[in-house]
């Protein structure tokens, strides 16, 4: 079914000026470990605006309705995202005058990690960090999470499926806190125990129990959940047992100063706690009213000279993701941009930084899934697919009037590497086209030395998954069959000329030169390198951006 198309493109209010369109938006990601709910909530998340009849019709998996996410081939196969979109919807809170925009960035929903999931975290003001009640914090949220910290990006918890059986509410927080050392500040908590969901208490400044939100299930959930507001007293007669439980608990984090803190939640040490279900609808309602009472609106960003761009400065935007093919039919390369400043309007030519040619912007379009729309304007936080975008890659910088240039987005440190070939030598010309194509688009990374050759260049990636994605478009769309030899090394690091030679004969290492003409030592594991660096201590070793640093 496609969206209406309310879903998607311009928006239906007459413009206000930059700073209104800024402070009315929130442009943020969900985290999570696969499985936790993220397609299910983003659903939930659009029904809530109002603007999608039937929770299902956004963005599901591969055999549930109009999946219109899964646009590779090899994504519905497998069932899974590899890329990422961004979905656009209007919410006004309940006794607010302000239709919020909320732009919900997709991060891709597999399992393995890839650059991908990096980069869009740089795209986005705040997270969602989605943890199914059961499980607790699973390696993937942890791992999106450390990104979150090293960018400073503010994180929202929710604890997803409180409608199932699974761990004690509390017992859940102090995960949190003593694994990642962020200290959960629930604004609701459940009352009922997992697996018997009745409502939220509200908690107000300093952790009292303000208000019972009391939910009833609709007919699988498809519906938004019936929602009724009682007092403290009125909560109590109703819930006995679970109420005063809640109030308890309720109590016992606010003894340890476990209560909401902007300063600190912006700060990325607090973090705003939300008990949910995704699947029922219970929470999602307050999930949107957190978003838009706390996580930030788009801010300055620093350009690379250290001076902060505001975000009524002329335009500015960030290129976060290059993707090709996404429609077969068109062959077409999509580049997408963050908007940093100033108001975009479709048409315009601004200025690549990079080239310092003009770029101009007829095609601009929002992308989700397969849906897509034109866009004629956007603002600070949205999201815009440009069509067409050849010279340009994630982390390249668009402007109007004076030149502004944003820092390149880290490339992280590969922890897999493969040497590619064509399996058929006719297929040489082709095949070093499609190299160049898919590094530029910063698929994976692309290293060389002398030895191996431009016949079988290494690529060196964050997740297996970015093979893959390579040897299905190399043959989808250059039509080169190709073969992967997996390498003996698991990690690299950055050197130098002077130290390449020596590296060079040593066992278990092998010197590359990477695209962007950084050279990188590989090394078989961990007890190499540190023998190396012990013996040689010499020698120009340093660690790569690790997104666990
Ligand atoms: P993901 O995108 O994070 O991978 O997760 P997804 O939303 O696909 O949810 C994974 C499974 O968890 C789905 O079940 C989904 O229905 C279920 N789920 C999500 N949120 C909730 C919740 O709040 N409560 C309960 N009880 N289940 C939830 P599935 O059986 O794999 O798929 P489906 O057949 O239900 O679609």
């Amino acid at each position: 079914m496609p969206l209406p198309a309310s879903t998607q493109g311009a928006l239906a209010s007459a413009p206000r000026g930059v700073p209104a369109e800024v402070s009315r938006r929130r442009t943020f990601a969900v985290i999570s470990h696969p499985d936790a709910g993220k397609s299910t909530i983003t659903e939930a998340l659009a029904l809530h605006a109002r603007k999608i009849a039937e929770a299902g019709a956004v963005h599901g998996k591969a055999g549930r309705k109009s999946t219109v996410s899964d646009w590779m081939e090899m994504e519905q196969a497998r069932g899974i995202s590899v890329s990422s979109t961004a979905l656009q919807f209007e919410y006004r809170a309940a006794g607010s005058d302000i239709d919020h925009v909320i732009n919900l960035v997709d991060t891709p929903g597999h399992s393995d990690f890839s650059e991908d999931t990096y980069r869009v975290l740089t795209a986005v003001d705040a997270a969602v960090m989605l943890i199914d009640a059961a499980k607790g914090l699973e390696p993937q949220t942890l791992k999106l999470f450390q990104v979150c910290r090293h960018r400073g990006i503010p994180v929202i918890t929710v604890i997803n499926k409180w409608d199932r059986p699974g761990r004690a509410p509390l017992e859940l927080l102090d995960e949190i806190d003593e694994r990642i050392g962020l200290t959960p500040t629930p604004l609701f908590l459940p009352v009922g125990i997992a697996g018997d969901f009745r409502g939220l208490l509200r908690r107000g400044p300093d952790g009292e129990a303000t208000e019972y939100l009391h939910f009833s299930r609709t007919a699988g959930g498809a519906t938004i959940a019936g929602e009724e507001t009682l007092s403290t007293e009125a909560a109590e007669a109703r819930e006995g047992e679970a109420w005063t439980t809640a109030v308890e608990e309720s109590e016992l984090l606010a003894a340890t100063g476990q209560v909401h803190d902007q300063e600190l939640f912006l700060a990325g040490q607090t973090s705003p706690v939300i008990y949910a279900s995704a699947m029922l609808n219970f929470g999602v309602r307050q999930l949107l009213e957190t978003l838009v009472a706390f996580a930030p609106a788009p801010g300055p960003r620093t350009d690379i000279t250290g001076t902060p761009r505001q975000t009524t400065d002329p335009f500015s935007a960030v290129v976060f993701k290059v993707q090709a093919g996404m429609d077969t039919a068109h062959r077409d390369r999509l580049a997408f941009m963050r908007i940093v400043s100033g108001e975009f309007e479709r048409g315009m030519v601004v200025t690549h930084a990079q080239t310092g040619r003009p770029f101009a912007t007829k095609y601009a379009l929002t992308v989700f899934g397969r849906e897509r729309a034109t866009i004629d304007t956007a603002y600070p936080g949205d999201v815009v697919g440009l069509v067409n975008a050849t010279a340009l890659a994630p982390g390249h910088t668009l402007y109007l009037d004076k030149k502004v240039e944003f820092p390149p987005i880290p490339s992280f440190a590969p922890e897999h590497f493969a040497a590619l070939r064509a399996q058929s030598a006719g297929k040489y010309k082709q095949f070093r086209k499609a190299i160049d194509q898919l590094d530029s688009e910063g698929v994976v990374q692309v290293l060389r030395n002398d030895v191996r050759g431009e016949a079988s260049p290494v690529l060196a990636a964050v997740g297996p998954m970015q093979f893959e994605v390579v040897t299905a478009r190399m043959q989808a769309e250059f039509n080169v069959e190709t073969q992967l030899d997996f390498l003996g090394y698991s990690l690299a690091r950055r050197t130098d000329a002077a130290s390449a030679a020596e590296l060079d004969r040593q066992r278990g290492v092998e010197v590359f030169t990477r695209s962007d003409g950084v050279l990188l030592a590989l090394f078989s594991d961990k007890w190499r390198l540190q023998y190396i660096q012990k013996e040689m201590p010499k020698l120009t070793l340093e660690p790569l951006v690790a997104a666990t640093d």
